[in-house]
């Protein structure tokens, strides 16, 4: 199977026979078919598609280039555990950062905490969603740890999809989300079961971990998005990485 060869109708089938496969399955049978593939690790428990990832491959070739969108502030814990990870899988990982000169321009004229008073997207946008921009630009595929149990926002997201957020008319982007059907517990259930290490904020409280400003412990009956942009609606939650889209490919 050649998934570039694949048309929407195609990626919905696709999608279709998936629903109820691991995500171990659902990268094993993807992975070799998606030439030139970008995996987004956050520094959280989203290290489970490393792991299902590396189970999923024949050989190390074959393993998705593995990068972390480096903000600037990100929280030193998940700075300390992203070379926890690059060690305990022997993994290169790739550190994006923003272009020096647009967050020099925007920090030097509204300050490190803007997004307190006008919303988080100009900052997300210059600090995440433009050099993820740049890196997708070299990637046929691009795999996440997104859940549908993550978000009101997420319930949709498909298994695989066409992105429509980082396609352009030259270049077609199939974004995967091999854990779009699994759950929290799940997730957990595997890094206890495989002994993988995790970032050390999650024993404190913080469930959805992002950047140090942006991102705080919750309490036992909260949902892991009220750690997040907290001052913001719920509905209002995504930095610009994933907008989910009406799909016909689902
Ligand atoms: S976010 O959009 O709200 O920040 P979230 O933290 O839920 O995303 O993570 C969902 C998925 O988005 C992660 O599994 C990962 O694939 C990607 N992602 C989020 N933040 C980063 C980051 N800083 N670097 C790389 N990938 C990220
Ligand atoms: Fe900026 Fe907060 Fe977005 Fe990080 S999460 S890029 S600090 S607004």
């Amino acid at each position: 199977m050649d998934i570039s060869l694949l048309d929407e109708t195609g990626i919905a089938e696709l999608n279709a026979s998936l629903l109820n496969a691991s995500p171990r399955e659902i990268l094993a049978t993807l992975i070799p078919n998606l030439g030139r593939s970008a995996l987004s690790f956050s520094g959280a428990e989203d290290v489970v598609t490393i792991e299902h990832s590396i189970k999923a491959i024949t050989n190390r070739d074959q393993l998705p280039e593995i990068f972390t969108l480096d903000t600037g502030r990100l929280p030193p814990a998940t700075q300390r555990y992203l070379e926890v990870v690059r060690a305990h899988y022997g993994i290169k990982l790739d550190l994006l950062s923003p272009d020096p000169d647009e967050l020099r321009e925007f920090v030097r004229s509204k300050g490190l905490f803007s997004f307190y008073e006008d919303g988080h997207t100009e900052c997300c946008g210059i600090r995440k969603v433009a050099p993820l921009r740049r890196h997708l630009a070299n990637f046929d595929a691009w795999i996440t740890g997104q859940r549908r149990d993550q978000s009101p926002t997420r319930s949709e997201v498909a298994i695989i999809e066409i992105d429509r957020t980082f396609s352009t008319t030259e270049h077609r982007l199939i974004k995967v989300n091999p854990l779009a059907n699994t759950t929290s517990e799940e997730v957990w259930n595997t890094i206890r079961l495989f002994d993988i290490p995790y970032n050390e904020l999650h024993d404190h409280g913080y469930v959805s971990i992002g950047c140090e400003p942006c991102t705080k412990a919750i309490g036992p009956n909260q949902h892991e998005r009220e750690g997040r942009w907290w001052w913001e609606e719920s509905t209002h939650k995504e930095c610009g990485l994933h907008i989910t889209t009406p799909l016909k490919v689902r």
